[in-house]
């Protein structure tokens, strides 16, 4: 069976091009879900890839992806910072999940060095830009591999 990834995007996100591309990157979001596709695609994966600016959202995506996905990768984006319930939510879904950023938050102010989504993942991918979603998609496919072959 293919490894199925579940691509989350938390706010602000749908505003990338636009929004600080010198920090972010000058690519859109249509282009990053664009290079999901292909890497997962030519790695045998199906990408569930989605953007909210709701925690609430993310959340019940999180919920419905324990039954019907291999693993999570996910971009924050501010809840890293904040969300308690976030985390929780990832938890319980019980699947492996790649924390992904397109900054170093590590580089920048004090308030963006603590993450409460790191105290749970599998792995932590920054500071690469675009390129870092099929870092973490492939990352995510080897995880999500090793769970569908044991079963
Ligand atoms: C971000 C980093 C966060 O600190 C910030 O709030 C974002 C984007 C990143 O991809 O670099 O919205 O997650």
């Amino acid at each position: 069976m293919a490894p199925r990834v579940l691509v989350l995007n938390g706010p602000n996100l749908n505003m990338l091009g636009t929004r600080q591309p010198e920090i972010y990157g000058p690519e859109t979001l249509a282009e990053i879900e664009t290079l999901c596709r292909d890497r997962g695609g030519s790695l045998g994966a199906e990408i569930d890839f989605r953007q909210s600016n709701h925690e609430g959202e993310l959340i019940d995506w999180i919920h419905r992806a324990r039954d019907t996905q291999d693993a999570i990768v996910i971009n924050p984006a501010g809840l890293t910072h904040t969300s308690l319930s976030l985390m929780d939510a990832l938890i319980a879904s019980e699947l492996p999940v790649i924390e992904l950023h397109l900054s170093n938050p590590h580089r920048r102010e004090a308030f963006r060095h603590d993450s409460y989504v790191s105290k749970i993942a599998a792995g932590v991918i920054c500071g690469f830009g675009s390129h870092g979603y099929e870092l973490a998609v492939e990352a995510a496919i080897r995880l999500a591999s090793g769970r569908t072959k044991a079963g």
